[in-house]
């Protein structure tokens, strides 16, 4: 049987989790907010404390979800917050939309969230805290590594390999086979049909940004 779940965050995305959650019939038992006064409800669900609160003797007996997503220009809070909860030892099982179609031989990593309408096609294989963002599809035999985020929308097609800690931009297009290196951004709506090096900002008819903060 499914534990209860906890939040992590209370923005946008966790009001889309939420929703995911409820879909799905799971048991939201709070959320966790730095900002908010323990004791209150945000959108009816308990707000529990804030990160301190998973060093509670019986923290491990709940699963956990991150509700902060992951944008260009502040990438690194939602990987901080999946350090925070692995090295505490806490559960964070994929997370997937009931609209989502998840072909065979297709593995997803821990902590990772499929919204509403993903695809994701055969042998396709998706490391730990990625996003794939709504009515993203995913073409056959990719790997997709840790910490990825792909905004609604994205069309990755065959064999597409995305490195650690990428960005797509919603609405952007992968042709077949292009790697994207570590880091890496893809503007919204960009046609990628080249490779992308480890740590650049890519915006059509642009020449390639270096991101500092990557
Ligand atoms: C690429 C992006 C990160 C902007 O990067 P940036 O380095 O801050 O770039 P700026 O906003 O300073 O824009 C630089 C130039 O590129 C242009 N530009 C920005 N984004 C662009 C895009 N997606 N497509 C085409 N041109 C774009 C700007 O108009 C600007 O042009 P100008 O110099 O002629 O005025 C941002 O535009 C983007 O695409 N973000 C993704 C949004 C998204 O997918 N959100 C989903 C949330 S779930």
């Amino acid at each position: 049987m499914n534990r209860p779940i906890v939040i992590l965050g209370y923005g946008g995305h966790a009001r889309v989790v939420l929703d995911v959650l409820q879909a799905t019939g799971r048991e939201v038992a709070g959320i966790l907010a730095p900002d908010l006064p323990a004791g209150t409800l945000w959108e009816g669900i308990p707000v529990l404390g804030d990160d301190d609160w998973t060093r509670r003797p019986d923290a491990m007996q709940y699963d956990y979800t991150l509700g902060v997503g992951m944008l260009p220009h502040r990438s690194q809070l939602r990987q901080r917050l999946f350090s925070l909860l692995r090295d505490r030892r806490l559960s964070m099982p994929p997370l997937v939309h009931p609209s989502a179609i998840v072909a065979s031989e297709v593995v997803l990593g821990e902590g990772t969230q499929l919204m509403a309408g993903v695809i994701v096609q055969p042998g396709t294989v998706i490391d730990e805290n990625v996003l794939l963002n709504t009515r993203v599809t995913v073409d056959h035999h990719r790997r997709i590594g840790a910490h990825v985020h792909v905004a609604p929308g994205a069309i990755l097609c065959g064999e597409v390999q995305l490195a650690d800690r990428v960005f797509i931009g919603a609405g952007a297009i992968l042709i077949q086979g292009v790697a994207v290196g570590a880091g890496a951004q893809v503007a919204a709506g960009a046609t990628v049909v080249k490779n992308i090096a480890a740590g650049i900002r890519f915006i059509p008819g642009r020449l390639p940004i270096r991101i500092e903060e990557a």
